[in-house]
């Protein structure tokens, strides 16, 4: 069993990992500021294999302490996002950037380092673009940026690493988000029962966050094989347009209307085909549909209104 370090553990993916690597016997130390959920986590403190520490990931002191004694980091903290990096731009560098240069200055080849950074800069005002790893990143926003820089900070100096571009998460965590796109789409047609769309035929790439969890445990699992390489990570069947996504809403809540609007810009510019096959190749396939996801969803949103917890 190992010993596993999650910066961001009470986040939206953070959360719902450390749950699972507690299921599966391993040790599992978060370290985070409670920014957001402060109860995201409180179903396992009965567990004496697991920690919080409740402090700044910038704090040098802390992380060497802490990445000498556990064996896989798994670095998530991070202002995520771009409306609030752009709010918080100084505090965005130091923690989605800064602390990945501390990581990679702090880590030995003991130390396996599982990163998660976003595929937001592929297919930017290209239409239609098909995407896979070798395709330029160009990312537009500060958020983008700082991944894309962690993720080539990693890659040029960590000995054991595994690279995941996510596509966009969608279903129930522990700590919620309801600013991620599927997850904001099935809000507003409960709270508003209407969708307005504009740039309606953007494609995007989706994933579900037990499938990120699930990626990234296959990974622990395989590591030898998956190692020093980035991956895709979404699910492949869950390539579709902003219209597609409202439709599928609608067939399970059938008294959405769905408006468009011609003459609006989406300032997100993202519209591609994101190709998973590299992953798939080495035996991990996402599989959590979308249908799920928005089920789930629709009875979350229904019944729970301090579900729905923005980022900004
Ligand atoms: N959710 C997605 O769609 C998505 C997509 C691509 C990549 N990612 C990446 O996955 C990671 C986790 O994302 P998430 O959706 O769980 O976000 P989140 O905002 O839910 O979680 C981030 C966590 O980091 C903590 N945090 C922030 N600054 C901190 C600091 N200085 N010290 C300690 N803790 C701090 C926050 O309290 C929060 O709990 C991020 O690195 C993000 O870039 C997420």
């Amino acid at each position: 069993m190992s010993k596993i370090l999650i910066t961001g553990g009470a986040g939206y993916i953070g959360s719902m990992l450390c749950t699972k690597l507690l299921q599966e016997g391993h040790s599992v130390t978060a370290v985070d500021l409670l920014k957001y959920d402060k109860g995201s986590l409180n179903h396992l403190y009965f567990n004496k294999k697991f920690k919080l520490i409740c402090d700044d990931i910038r704090k040098v002191s802390l992380m060497k302490k802490l990445i000498r004694q556990h064996d896989i980091i798994i670095p998530l903290a991070a202002l995520v996002g771009a409306p609030l990096c752009e709010k918080f731009k100084k505090d965005a560098l130091s923690t989605n950037l800064g602390s990945i240069k501390t990581l990679c200055k702090l880590a030995t080849k003991k130390n396996k380092i599982i990163y998660l950074t976003t595929n937001s800069g592929y297919g930017i005002g290209e239409k239609n673009k098909y995407c896979d790893e070798n395709s330029p990143l160009k990312p537009i926003s500060l958020y983008g940026r700082t991944k894309c820089d962690g993720e080539d900070l990693v890659k040029s100096k960590i000995k054991n690493f595994v690279c995941f571009r996510l596509a966009t998460v969608f279903g129930h965590s522990y700590r919620m988000r309801s600013d991620l796109l599927v997850n904001n789409f099935v809000y507003t047609t409960v709270k508003k029962k209407k969708l307005t769309l504009f740039e309606p035929h953007f494609r995007r790439n989706f994933i579900h966050v037990r499938d990120v969890v699930n990626a990234i445990i296959f990974t622990m699992k395989n590591f030898n094989k998956m190692k020093n390489n980035v991956y895709n990570l979404g699910l492949s069947s869950a390539n579709i347009s902003k219209i597609m996504l409202a439709k599928k809403i609608k067939n399970q809540y059938k008294k959405l209307q769905i408006k468009i609007v011609k003459n609006r810009k989406d300032p997100d510019k993202r519209d591609y085909f994101v190709s998973n096959k590299k992953i798939e190749k080495k035996g991990f396939k996402a599989k959590i549909s979308l249908e799920e996801g928005i089920s789930e969803l629709i009875q979350i949103f229904t019944n729970d209104k301090n579900k729905v917890i923005n980022n900004y």
